[in-house]
């Protein structure tokens, strides 16, 4: 447990995560596809702690994606099983095909029945696909087409490896906007891998101190996003005039989006309350978060790190 009671006496810079939030996102994921009938598979990249996997997993401690051995490793050591390894394996072999690179050593191994010859003890046991490209959707409708296209070229895909006589293979797509917005053909694939809704990216608060005069020095940390919002990388709470303009490793530039800023009211020492657009880029910064409920400290979770 924290020994800080309150989210406004923490030492800053300091990641917080509200928990009954996290709680919320994770229950409307899980309901979703377990009324929709399908598998998901719960990608532990965004956040990599013990406590988010099993409220993601709802206790189950089976069936989800990692993106480094680190996490993989640790997840197992707590007792979780049948884990996902998302990360393409260039000159090994490759379940996950990214690129022409790949394929070229993919065709160095051709499929047969179901196994990779000359490739003794891999077996080929899904497609999986990101559709990460739905960040650059604009609105639901868009969303939802990168879903449909990314869903028809995976079963389509699937289908070219039946007539090929491999079967029994999964099928699995997702990134949180496409999760969060599923189309009904997604209920032909076996699963689905979103991650970042845990925290939807601007759940995830930063707190941070420090003042110069020109511009508001902050120590924060990722170049993720700047352009993307008109509040630059991150949204300042209760401060919608003004935008996170720049970042290197521990400082941050804010300047109002117009006109000039009232130093008045920002003397040296001030607080802000940072929403930052990449939760999974920020959160990798810290080795500690801070867990409240309504602004009292109620844990801190140690997520795991290294490759
Ligand atoms: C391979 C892979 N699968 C799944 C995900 C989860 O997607 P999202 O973060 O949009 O939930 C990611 C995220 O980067 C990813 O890289």
């Amino acid at each position: 447990m924290a020994t800080v009671e309150s989210v406004k006496d923490l030492r800053t810079p300091a990641l917080i995560i509200d928990l009954d939030q996290a709680r919320r996102n994770a229950e409307g994921m899980l309901e979703r596809f377990l009324s929709l009938g399908f598998q998901l598979r719960p990608h532990m990249k965004t956040h990599k702690t013990l406590e988010c996997a099993d409220i993601m997993t709802g206790g189950s401690r089976r069936c989800i994606v990692v993106s480094t051995l680190a996490e993989a490793s640790f997840d197992a050591d707590n007792g979780y099983d049948d884990i996902l390894y998302a990360y393409p394996l260039l000159s090994l072999f490759h379940a996950v095909v990214d690129n022409r690179l790949a394929l070229q050593e993919l065709k160095k191994r051709p499929l047969k029945q179901g196994k990779i010859s000359d490739t003794s003890g891999v077996e080929l046991t899904g497609m999986y696909a990101h559709c990460g490209n739905t960040y650059a959707s604009q609105g639901e409708e868009q969303i939802k087409a990168v879903a449909r296209e990314t869903t028809m070229i995976t079963l389509q895909f699937m289908e070219k490896l039946k007539a090929a006589g491999i079967q029994g293979t999964k099928s699995s797509i997702g990134s949180t906007p496409s999760c969060s917005h599923p189309v009904p053909d997604m209920a032909m694939l076996s699963e689905v891998h979103p991650g970042n809704y845990i925290f939807y990216g601007l759940y995830c608060h930063v707190l941070l101190r420090a003042a110069v005069p020109h511009w508001i020095l902050l120590w924060v940390g990722s170049h993720d996003g700047g352009g993307r919002l008109p509040t630059g990388y991150a949204i300042i709470e209760g401060h919608p005039e003004l935008k996170l303009l720049s970042m290197t490793q521990e400082h941050g530039r804010v300047e109002p989006i117009s006109g000039k800023l009232d130093f008045k009211q920002f003397p040296l020492g001030s607080l802000l309350t940072l929403m930052p657009y990449h939760a999974c880029a920020t959160a990798m910064m810290h080795p500690v978060y801070f867990v409240h409920s309504k602004g009292k400290i109620i844990d801190t979770w140690k997520p795991a790190r290294g490759w």
